[in-house]
């Protein structure tokens, strides 16, 4: 075979094979074709599913709206109630005046009462323990309340951030416009800061929650620990007996306290840990004694919180009295309900459960007090 034959031969076998492959590119184009045409059916398909779906779902609203429009088309009587709790708003606004009716509204001094009873040589006595809810505040508040109803005259300071002994005699805080901070700072007369007549024969010297910045304002000022010494100095004679609610802390405000007292009432809780922290407090109290206040003395020790059930109070009791001696005061304070009561009412015991153990147990005090001279 020549080379024009062989090439004949090949386009033979080309035209063979370009035949082969149009019978199979037809095939494809077929197969290709009844694909699409699947593919549409399949589309149209679909479509059409969704048409009923969207036709359905329109159906649905159409039946809630109708349902809907059955509803409000009802009379209002007719549908269920919601149970709202009713509030009684006339109680609650007597409620609310009763409460304001208790909150005793601070006056000036001069509106004070005169005096009716000769005024011995005042006492200043800091109530006293660096440990913290032994009883300080419901000692200062309910003993001045109780020597006042024995017709002495009394001015209780409160020198404790908390304010407890204010808050305790029914002084609504947000009105007080000077406090104990700015008789320390020297900016206003004591005069200015007594509140008078809180109850029979007591005034008050009250704190608010300014006078957490006195131990860092005082730091730098000079002679820092007699400010209250000798804003407090000046009433002497004007009263029986001044007594400073001291705060939980042996700073600057208890320091002030020593240094401004003649002596020191200790309460001290019938609990297991009851002396714990006193030898610091009688450091404190001789190391002032050393320097600034020589006259410093004990002038009782009050146990307090006596539950009479319970083993432990007595023998707490015991080593109190084995310790101090006969600076123990014999009364004794009970644990009870209504003494923990009666500063959120805002009144000392002998207004708020006059008949009541913890109310007895403040007087038989006052006349211990009163008998120690
Ligand atoms: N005899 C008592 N019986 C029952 N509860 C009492 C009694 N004495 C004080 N309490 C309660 O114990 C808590 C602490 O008392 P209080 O505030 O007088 O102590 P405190 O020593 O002044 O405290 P702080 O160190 O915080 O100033 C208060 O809730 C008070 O009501
Ligand atoms: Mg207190």
């Amino acid at each position: 075979m020549g080379f024009f034959d062989s090439l004949r031969h090949n386009k033979n076998e080309e035209s063979t094979v370009n035949k082969d492959k149009g019978k199979k590119s037809s095939k494809r184009e077929e197969k290709r074709a009844k694909r699409e045409q699947e593919e549409l059916n399949k589309e149209q398909a679909k479509e059409t599913e969704h048409t009923q779906e969207v036709d359905e779902a329109q159906q649905t609203s159409q039946v809630i709206t109708d349902k809907q429009n059955k509803k409000s088309s009802q009379p209002v009587s007719d549908t269920p109630k919601i149970p709202v709790p009713s509030i009684e708003y006339d109680k609650i606004t007597d409620d609310v005046l009763e409460d304001e009716a208790d909150i005793k509204h601070p006056r000036s001094y001069a509106q004070k009462k005169p005096i009716t009873h000769a005024i011995g040589q005042t006492k200043i006595i800091a109530i006293i323990n660096q440990k913290g809810g032994v009883g300080k505040s419901t000692t200062a508040v309910n003993l001045s309340a109780a020597l006042g109803a024995r017709n002495k005259s009394v001015l209780l300071v409160d020198l404790d951030p908390q304010g407890n002994a204010t808050s305790g005699l029914g002084i609504d805080k947000g009105e007080i416009e000077t406090d104990v901070y700015d008789l320390l700072l020297g900016n206003a007369d004591p005069e200015d800061v007594i509140i008078p007549d809180i109850y029979e024969g007591l005034d008050l010297i009250p704190a608010t929650i300014n006078l957490a910045d006195a131990e860092v304002v005082l730091v730098n000022e000079m002679a820092r620990e007699n400010r209250l010494k000798d804003a407090i100095g000046t009433l002497r004679g004007k009263y029986d007996y001044i007594f400073i609610d001291c705060p939980p802390s042996l700073g600057l405000l208890t320091v002030n306290a020593l240094v401004a007292s003649d002596s020191l009432l200790i309460p001290i809780q019938c609990e297991f840990y009851a002396l714990e922290g006193v030898t610091k407090l009688l450091g404190s109290m001789n190391r002032v004694k050393k320097r600034i206040n020589s006259s410093l003395t004990i002038f009782g020790v009050l146990l307090t919180m006596y539950d009479s059930r319970t083993t432990l109070s007595h023998q707490v009791a015991d080593e109190v009295r084995k310790f101090f001696k006969q600076t123990v005061f014999k009364t004794v304070i009970p644990r009870t309900v209504k003494l923990s009561e009666a500063p959120s009412y805002g009144q000392p015991i002998n207004v708020y459960d006059p008949n009541g153990k913890g109310c007895q147990a403040y007087d038989a005090l006052a006349k211990e007090v009163i008998a120690r001279g």
